[in-house]
């Protein structure tokens, strides 16, 4: 394939651009490094089974691997930004020591749209925003997160957009994803599920009050709880957090002006080192007015690892980064401020708030510079010990663009950290923390596996690396070759077989 242009920022970005046959085409036009490399999307929709295997995949390994992830169908309207590409989820299916995979598009309503007319119609992130083609002004591409829930997967899109269910075993877009008794249907990424109970935890937000609400469905998606939460403006959380009895929900002092929206249509985000960042504690079942806020250091943060109670205190640990908004780089044209947003900054940190004296107490848990932080589900919500986390090379250390090259454990008891290289040139994907079959808060913590994939961009293939959670410093136990090349993508899950498999 010939390259039709030079590639300045892309070649000072990732390097030369690969001839990529599995890619589409148009990618070559464009000098933006979020569509080359690890980044491109694959025009391949796979269902393979019986995948190839070195090592030994664990006998009760059972069940999936969900990871969602941009792959933009059609040339960008604009500006690419990785939050635009369309929602892809690929899944690695494990039973009986065997592996199987698969992909496909999530079928959101943009893409069915865009799909009719063969090209793009809604706007990306980088505007400008239109609201008379989507609601949300650009376009819900549902590329974010996934989770399991009520016996289906629902995917999720960053700026809290309308959710769709997926057949687990097709992955089939069976529609929008609507909980019984709800008036709205949006809902954030990172929702989530609480094991012990198998509730959804969910949250949104938007640019109009309420400006977030968080809620409560009961297993069977019926409504239980909802409640707004009383912020000063609109705000962009990424996340909540709980434990057995309290959510928190948070105030960050990283949002956009909305006069600067409704004049240039450009949502700009900035990061206001004046304006303390700000936690809200309230019973799961709380009001608006059972909401005690605890004013912490400026901050964003974009993960919550867990949450606990510990006595009066409310202990929540994450990734944490006072810096999100790094210097754009000169010579990096229009897409400088993008480059710049992607390159994560932040690192383990834990906030402690105590419930009687509101006190708060806050601090490093480690400095290497982390995200994409995981922990054990089965311990969601109570004192837990370990935790997950990619590495992401720094911009000083040739992190020019966003990409894992480490699969990192904290064991927050012994202060203990543990690293598994991926390698040089090899690129790793959320990772997941898949219990042993059977487990219960009685088992050890890390008695399970974790689970990647990773794209090796020194010859284009993919793996799904299977790992012993008590030891991921001796490498993966089983690597499962992937019939394509995965492109880099955003959040994971863990779906445990049995209910999942004897639906199909
Ligand atoms: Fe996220």
């Amino acid at each position: 394939m010939t390259l039709q242009r030079d590639y300045p920022i892309t070649e000072h970005c990732i390097g030369p651009v690969a001839p990529m046959a599995d890619a589409p085409p148009w990618i070559f036009a464009l000098d933006n490094p979020y569509l080359h490399g690890v980044y491109a999307p694959t025009s391949q929709e796979l269902a393979v089974e019986a995948l190839p295997v070195e090592g030994e995949l664990p006998a009760d390994l059972f069940g999936a691997y969900f990871r969602n992830g941009p792959n933009p169908r059609h040339p960008p309207l604009n500006r690419h930004h990785p939050f635009d590409g369309d929602g892809m989820l690929h899944a690695v299916y494990f039973q009986d020591g065997a592996a199987s995979y698969r992909n496909r598009y999530v079928q959101t309503a943009a893409l069915s749209q865009e799909l009719q007319d063969g090209r793009s119609i809604s706007p990306g992130v980088m505007g400008p925003f239109d609201y008379n083609i989507s609601r949300f002004g650009i376009k819900d591409t549902s590329n974010t997160d996934v989770l399991f829930h009520a016996g289906d997967l629902m995917t999720l899109w960053y700026n809290a957009g309308d959710p769709y269910r997926l057949d687990p075993l097709t992955l089939e877009t069976q529609g929008h994803f609507d909980l019984a008794g709800r008036k709205s249907r949006r809902l954030s990424a990172h929702s989530k599920v609480d094991w012990a109970t198998g509730e959804l935890l969910f949250f949104d937000y938007g640019d109009e009050p309420p400006y977030m609400t968080v809620g409560v469905a009961d297993p069977q998606g019926n409504l239980l709880h909802e409640v707004a939460i009383d912020l000063p403006g609109p705000r962009l959380p990424h996340d909540i957090g709980f434990t057995s009895h309290y959510t928190i929900v948070h105030d960050l002092p990283f949002f956009h002006d909305m006069n600067v929206l409704r004049k240039h249509k450009v949502r700009v985000l900035t990061f206001h080192r004046d304006i303390p960042t700000r936690f809200g504690i309230l019973p799961r079942r709380g009001q608006s007015s059972d909401v005690r806020w605890f004013e912490c250091e400026p901050c964003y943060i974009l993960h919550v690892t867990n949450c606990f109670e510990d006595g009066d205190w409310v202990v929540m640990d994450g990734c944490r980064s006072t810096n999100p908004m790094p210097q754009a780089q000169p010579g990096e044209g229009e897409l400088a401020s993008m480059l710049a947003y992607m390159r994560l900054e932040a690192n383990a940190y834990r906030w402690r708030f105590n419930l009687v004296t509101g006190e708060v107490r806050e601090g490093d848990i480690d400095t290497l510079n982390t995200e994409f932080n995981k922990s054990n589900p089965i311990f969601h919500g109570v004192p837990s010990r370990y935790a997950y986390h990619q590495r992401i090379p720094l911009y000083e250390e040739g992190g020019y663009t966003l990409r894992f090259t480490a699969l990192v454990k904290y064991d927050n008891a012994t202060g203990a950290r543990t690293q598994w290289d991926y390698g040089p040139g090899v690129y790793g994907s959320e990772a997941v923390f898949a219990p042993r079959p059977g487990a219960g808060r009685e088992s050890r913590e890390d008695d399970g596996y974790v689970i990647t994939l990773v794209t090796d961009a020194n010859d284009w293939q993919s793996h799904c690396l299977v790992f012993d959670a008590a030891d991921i410093a001796a490498g993966p136990l089983a690597r499962v070759r992937l019939p394509q090349r995965v492109p880099f993508g955003f959040h994971a899950t863990w779906a445990a077989g049995g209910p999942l498999f004897a639906a199909g």
